[in-house]
Formats: structure tokens, sequence, C-alpha cells
């Protein structure tokens, strides 16, 4: 695997890729890898004949400072298990590399309404943050493909939206959540629990799965989410959000709505955990 910092060395090499017709998946990332990620990595490798996977931890989708501080970071071991995963190429690289004017004004990419709707509602600016790192990367890497997990389930959606409005000519393929045995979803925010928090998040899922089974019992989904959000606050979590939502359009549910998708996000002392299901109506 070659690690590059400096985009111009990387573009030299995904040309060659390209003149000699190979299709390039890209995967980003913002580090601290997990099984999930690898999940992500060995589909690419299904899909397409080059891998490149990016790490960078966007300072612009960070609503909060603390956030962006505490956000876990492990290079060294990142890097490991990339070549473990045989990726073929690691794209890390400086802020000033992909904000060479800096944070104060910087270009953005915006994909109006979607980026404040639910999620984008609580974490104001987020969706902007990642539809303008994701735009700058598929131009400097301009992958065939790129990859994103489906636990972010409103970011795929976003990056959809965003490839269609600005005709970007990058296929985006979403990959199902990856659980641990007991439910709790992959993330790199686990790592920040502590072991009585980690033994208790994965209740998470398992109320996610109990609100799925009303809804596709016919319960109202205001009621569900009531209700969700009720039960997870008796289980020592703070609700931020309950969204039930069309699964395809993400907006209210409607009498053609085929697919729900209950959106999830509740905090487990300070950190803030996220999950989906989506349900068949
Ligand atoms: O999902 C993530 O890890 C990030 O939002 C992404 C897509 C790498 C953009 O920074």
């Amino acid at each position: 695997m070659q690690t590059f910092n400096q985009i111009a060395p990387l573009k030299t090499l995904v040309e060659q890729y390209k003149a000699d017709r190979l299709r390039v998946a890209l995967v980003p990332t913002m580090g601290h890898l997990h099984q999930g990620h690898i999940h992500l990595i060995e589909y690419a490798k299904q899909i397409a004949d080059k891998v490149v996977v990016s790490i960078f931890v966007n300072p612009l989708q960070f609503d909060r400072l603390e956030d962006l501080q505490n956000y876990p970071r492990s290079f060294k071991a990142d890097q490991q298990k990339l070549v473990e995963a045989q990726a073929d190429i690691l794209f890390a690289p400086e802020e000033s590399t992909m904000y060479p004017n800096g944070l104060d004004n910087p270009a953005t990419v915006h994909v109006a309404g979607l980026s404040e709707a639910l999620e984008g509602a609580k974490r104001p600016g987020h969706f902007l943050g990642v539809t303008t790192v994701v735009a700058k990367l598929f131009h400097i890497v301009q992958p065939d493909v790129a990859c994103f997990g489906e636990k972010d389930f409103q970011q795929v959606a976003i990056i959809r939206r965003m490839c269609e409005e600005l005709m970007l000519p990058v296929e985006i393929a979403s990959v199902p959540i990856v659980r641990y045995d007991n439910g709790l979803a992959m993330s790199s925010r686990n790592s920040l629990l502590s072991a009585e928090q980690r033994a208790h998040a994965p209740k998470l899922a398992q109320v996610l799965r109990w609100a799925g089974q009303q809804l596709a019992s016919g319960l109202d989904a205001r009621q569900v989410s009531l209700e969700t959000a009720q039960k997870l606050n008796e289980l020592d979590f703070k609700t931020d959000a309950i969204d039930i939502v069309d699964a395809d359009s993400l907006t209210p549910l409607t009498q053609s709505s085929q697919r729900a998708v209950i959106l999830a996000a509740a905090y487990l002392g300070k950190i803030r955990l996220i999950d989906n299901l989506v349900v068949k109506l």
C-alpha cells in the first residue's frame, strides 16, 4: 500500500490506474478504523480493481470544538489495518492541503434542505462540512465508485443528491451497518465509551428493533417515536432525536411510503451514539 499526503503524486498514480482501464473505488473515512470500515474496504475490493482509502478528520463537519478535539485518532494502527485489508492507496492529507485558504471562509458545497433536516437540525453545518470534504475528495481522487456505511443514513442520501445535482460521475455504493454480536452498531465513537457504558450501549439497537416491530405492526409513527424516546430515557440514555421518515425521500411518511427509517440519536454520558433501522411497510 502506498501512503500519500500530497495531492499530485496520488493523482499521478490514479491516472495510471485509469490509463490501465482499472476501476477505482474510494472509501472516505475519518480514521480510527474498526471492522465496519474494513467491511467497506472488502466490499470496495469486490466492486473495483483498486481501492483508495482516505483518512482525514474533517474540522468543517464538527459543530462542537470539543467533539473535534476528542475525536479518536490512531493513525499508525490504521495504516497497519489498511495494509492487512490490502487497500492500494492511503490518502491522509493535512488540514492545509484540504483547506488551503484556512477554515474561516472556505468554498463550500451545500445540499440545501436535506442538509438542514433531521440530524442536520441538531448539528448545524455538519452536512455542509461533509459534502464539502467529500466533493473535494471526489475531485482529487476521481473514483469510479465511492463506498459509504448506512449507519450514517442521511449522509448517504445527501451525498447521492450532491452527485445527482452536481452531475458528479461517481457511483455511490452504500453498505449495511456492521454490528457486534450484541447488536451495537460499529462506530469509531464506541471507543470513547467507558467499559460500563459500552456494556449498556447495545440497548440502543434493542430498543430500535422494538420500535421497528411497533411500526411494522401498524402503530402510528409519532407514537412509536415518543415511546421509543421514553424507553431510551428510562434506560439511562438521553434521547436527542427519534425521527421516523420515508426511507427513500427522508420526508414524513405518507400512505404511499414503501419503507420507513427510524433514525435514532442518543447520548450515553457525553457520547452521542447514532443508529438506524429500515422497516418495510
Ligand atoms: O462518515 C464519515 O466518516 C465522514 O463523514 C466522511 C464521509 C469520511 C467525511 O468526512
